[in-house]
Order: C-alpha cells, then sequence, then structure tokens
C-alpha cells in the first residue's frame, strides 16, 4: 500500500492514493462475491451477495466517475489489506463443509470486507471535503451508503442464525420466529439468576438457621 512511502507528499497525493486503493479494493471484491454466492446455501444469504454483487459493480463505475472528475485515469493501487481480508475469507470457506457453519462463516468474512470498506469511504469523504472536491462526495456517500445497507444486513442474518426453520415458517405466510440473540439470552439468564447480594443474603441466612 505504501502509505507512509515518499511518493505521499501531499494530502492530494494521499487522497488519489486512497482512491486508487479502494478502486482495487472494489475490483477484488467483484472478482470473489461469485465465489461466495456459490458457497451460499442459505438463500436469504445468497441472494443479499448477489445484489451487493450488482451494487459492487456499480460503485466500480462511481469510483471511475470520480477518476473522471479527477481528469485521471482509472487506476488501481494494489491493497493487501483487502487481499488479507478476502484471502482468509476463501481459506475459511476451504476449511467448512457444514453447509449452516459456511454461512455463518460467510457473513462473518462478508463483514471483514463491508467494514475495510466503511473505513475507507469516510477517509475518502473526509479528504475530499478538505481538498475542496465537494463534486467527488456523493459518489463516496452513494457508495458508503450501500456498504452500510449491507452490513446491517449481514448483521441481522447473522442474527437470525441464518435459521431456515425461520425462512420455512415465512415461506407459508406465517411470520418467522425470531430467534434471540446471544446477547439478549444472555441478559435474559442473568435477569433470571439471584444477584450476588441475594446469593451471599441467602447463605447467611441459612447459617443463622
Ligand atoms: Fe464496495
Ligand atoms: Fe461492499
Amino acid at each position: 500500500m505504501g502509505f507512509f512511502s515518499k511518493d505521499i507528499k501531499t494530502m492530494n497525493d494521499l487522497f488519489m492514493h486512497g482512491l486508487q486503493d479502494l478502486y482495487y479494493a472494489e475490483n477484488q471484491i467483484a472478482k470473489s462475491l461469485p465465489d461466495m454466492i456459490d458457497k451460499a446455501s442459505n438463500p436469504l444469504l445468497r441472494a443479499g451477495f448477489q445484489k451487493h454483487l450488482k451494487e459492487t459493480e456499480g460503485q466500480i463505475k462511481r469510483l471511475e466517475q470520480v477518476f473522471e472528475l479527477l481528469d485521471a485515469q482509472p487506476k488501481g493501487e494494489k491493497c493487501p489489506a483487502i487481499e488479507g481480508i478476502l484471502k482468509e475469507g476463501s481459506e475459511l470457506m476451504d476449511e467448512i463443509d457444514d453447509a449452516d457453519v459456511m454461512n455463518i462463516g460467510l457473513i462473518a468474512a462478508a463483514q471483514a470486507v463491508e467494514h475495510y470498506e466503511i473505513t475507507r469511504y469516510g477517509a475518502l469523504i473526509a479528504w475530499a471535503s478538505e481538498l475542496g472536491r465537494n463534486d467527488c462526495v456523493p459518489l463516496f456517500k452513494a457508495n458508503l451508503a450501500e456498504e452500510k445497507a449491507t452490513d446491517q444486513k449481514l448483521t441481522a442474518l447473522a442474527e437470525r442464525r441464518v435459521n431456515p426453520e425461520g425462512e420455512k415458517k415465512s415461506a407459508n405466510g406465517k411470520k418467522p420466529v425470531k430467534r434471540a440473540t446471544s446477547t439478549a439470552r444472555r441478559k435474559r439468564k442473568a435477569q433470571a439468576r439471584p444477584t450476588k447480594a441475594k446469593r451471599n443474603g441467602a447463605k447467611k441466612a441459612r447459617r443463622r438457621a
């Protein structure tokens, strides 16, 4: 990535570098998504990946519009961060046989990608504003909104634990039973459990009796 190499002298260089980095990342993501679609057995997850592949293709076009606004040729800068995230995701997929575990692993791998993109778009928006390139900002913001929406949909799927039973019920016209998240379950357990003070009080009472 060469973030701190001496090729980057000005804020403008940093901005251009960030743009090329993200252009490379989006292209790599577009290449990886078909494999993730193939491996996702959950219909909602698969449809989500298919939708996001189309969005990613649109995002690449928006980045090309940014290059055009800057009178620059669209060019990617090799980005080891996204390569690492994607490589880790694909290595994980190679290790999983069970379809349900695969869906859950895919969600986590995809969220790592979305979070990376969200941080990068956030930086580019800030840098474009600082450089007075407000013409580029709406294009970055459009991409950022899609990344955030995708991340939220992945979170919702993870919270349902990609529950195929829930989807069957939904297909029958009944509302799917929303599974409690692990946090909600922990909270309920904690509420049901007597507090330490109460437990100590009960112990003392037993000793006194
Ligand atoms: Fe993207
Ligand atoms: Fe994305």
